[in-house]
């Protein structure tokens, strides 16, 4: 359940709809979901294992699986890549979050009834390009986040999201409905399942797969951390998949209940991180009880990318209090300090840098790009590779507990299958093919 909460966030939402749009749909949807069964599912399953078995935050956990393989303790930098991407994510993350909390006050002031495009584009447009109002929602989510890891985990979340993920899902159901209604149905499922593959760029296959990654939470170590937490009687490989299957289902219909309202509003489907809030805002504008839907379902956004949120920061607050022998509540507060204070640099993209790029992207494309699309595919081959090549297989075995033909299916999916997609994917981005 936690893990379930950590997975459907932002990234199902507000990231997967707009990429998808930037990419040309299709092409990217279908490599999306190629890489979330053959390369996510088979990952998560490692992740969670390394986890029950290693039982501490990630980088000690990488520390003693290795050595008590008889590998070097140099594994644990694998555990270091995931808690700097998870507190570099969480910066950029705790921000977008913002939005869906000052959203969640509009639609209930009846601001967006009746709204067009033009009325729904200068809210967001005003929005963002107040530093302030950014910091100030930035600041509040960071301060729930922080509250919650502060008081420790477990026990809430999982109450929590056994209410949350059912009523997101009739809410984004209720979408759907709404999304028929439009004159753009028919072109936003064609945009998101006709797959023409000239419209997609090797650069938009590497964002696919960093997608698949992200949208699982794995790669980081915030998986494993849960692993630690998961009662051996429980089934890995049944949890991993049903995990994934909630999670792809989540952002298929966020882009049916989507892209029907860009084309039918005459919108650009890949007008970028914007993308759910200058829609979705005209969906409850214009349908019944549209108030009452769209703030339920802006309050429902911000709990899922709470429950995410937390598992962003809670290796890198393990790792503090394990080894700094500092109290959870000053562990906390310091790392929700600078993760905050990073997340000044994504305030300052949407204004006053919006025109400062490196490579033609701003500091926030640039961190998602490297965590992303670079350090979690990164961290989650080095977990296959260590679960598949280094661990013993009688270890692997015992841990999953599936029967012999899934077992060696899933070993033959980490030690050959995941390194080389990942690898191709890598070079293929670089240029390499082409
Ligand atoms: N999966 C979450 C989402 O889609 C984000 C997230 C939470 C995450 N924990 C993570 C991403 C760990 C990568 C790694 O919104």
């Amino acid at each position: 359940m936690a893990a379930t909460g950590s997975a459907v966030g932002l990234g199902n939402i507000w990231k997967f709809p707009y990429i998808a749009g930037e990419n040309g749909g299709g092409a990217f949807v279908l490599i999306y979901l190629v890489c979330i069964f053959l390369i996510g599912v088979p990952i998560m399953m490692a992740e969670v294992m390394l986890g029950r078995r290693g039982r501490r935050n990630p980088v000690d956990s990488m520390k003693h699986l290795a050595e008590e393989t008889g590998h070097s303790p140099l594994w644990k930098f694998l555990g270091w890549i995931g808690v700097t991407a998870g507190f570099l994510i969480l910066s950029y993350y705790s921000v977008i979050a913002g939005w869906a909390i000052s959203y969640v006050f509009t639609t209930a002031s009846g601001a967006f009834t009746g709204a067009n495009a033009a009325l729904v584009g200068n809210h967001f447009d005003e929005l963002t390009q107040s530093p302030f109002t950014l910091i100030f929602w930035h600041s509040i989510f960071m301060l729930i986040t922080m509250l919650v890891v502060a008081r420790g985990i477990e026990g809430g979340i999982e109450k929590a999201v056994r209410f949350l993920i059912p009523s997101l899902f009739v809410l984004i159901i209720v979408m759907v409905f709404y999304a028929m209604t439009t004159s753009g149905f028919a072109e936003g499922v064609r945009f998101m399942f006709s797959s023409d593959f000239s419209k997609i760029s090797t650069e938009g296959v590497l964002k696919a797969m960093g997608q698949a990654f992200f949208t699982l939470s794995i790669g980081m170590g915030a998986i494993m951390v849960y692993g630690a937490y998961l009662p051996k009687d429980i089934s890995i490989a049944k949890a991993s998949f049903s995990i994934a299957i909630a999670d792809t289902a989540v952002a298929v219909l966020a882009g049916v209940a989507i892209f029907p309202i860009v084309f039918a509003n005459g919108l650009e489907a890949g007008s970028g991180p914007g993308l759910i809030f200058v829609t979705l805002p005209l969906a409850f504008g214009n349908m019944a009880f549209g108030a009452f839907f769209g703030t339920l379902f802006f309050i429902l956004l911000v709990f899922a990318a709470w429950s995410s949120s937390i598992s962003l920061i809670e290796p890198a607050v393990a790792w503090v209090i394990e080894n700094k022998g500092v109290s959870r509540v000053k562990a906390s507060i310091a790392l929700g300090f600078f993760t905050w204070f990073i997340g000044l640099g994504t305030v300052f993209s949407f204004n006053e840098w919006s025109n400062s790029t490196l490579f033609g992207k701003t500091f926030f494309d640039l961190l998602d790009y490297l965590t992303s699309n670079i350090m979690l595919p990164l961290g989650g081959v080095l977990m296959a590779i260590f679960a598949g090549w280094l661990m013993k297989k009688s270890a692997s075995h015992d841990e999953l507990a599936v029967s012999k033909r899934a077992y060696t299916l899933w070993r033959f999916l980490v030690r050959y299958v995941t390194p080389v997609a990942v690898l191709l994917v890598f070079l293929n981005a670089v240029g390499v093919f082409s």
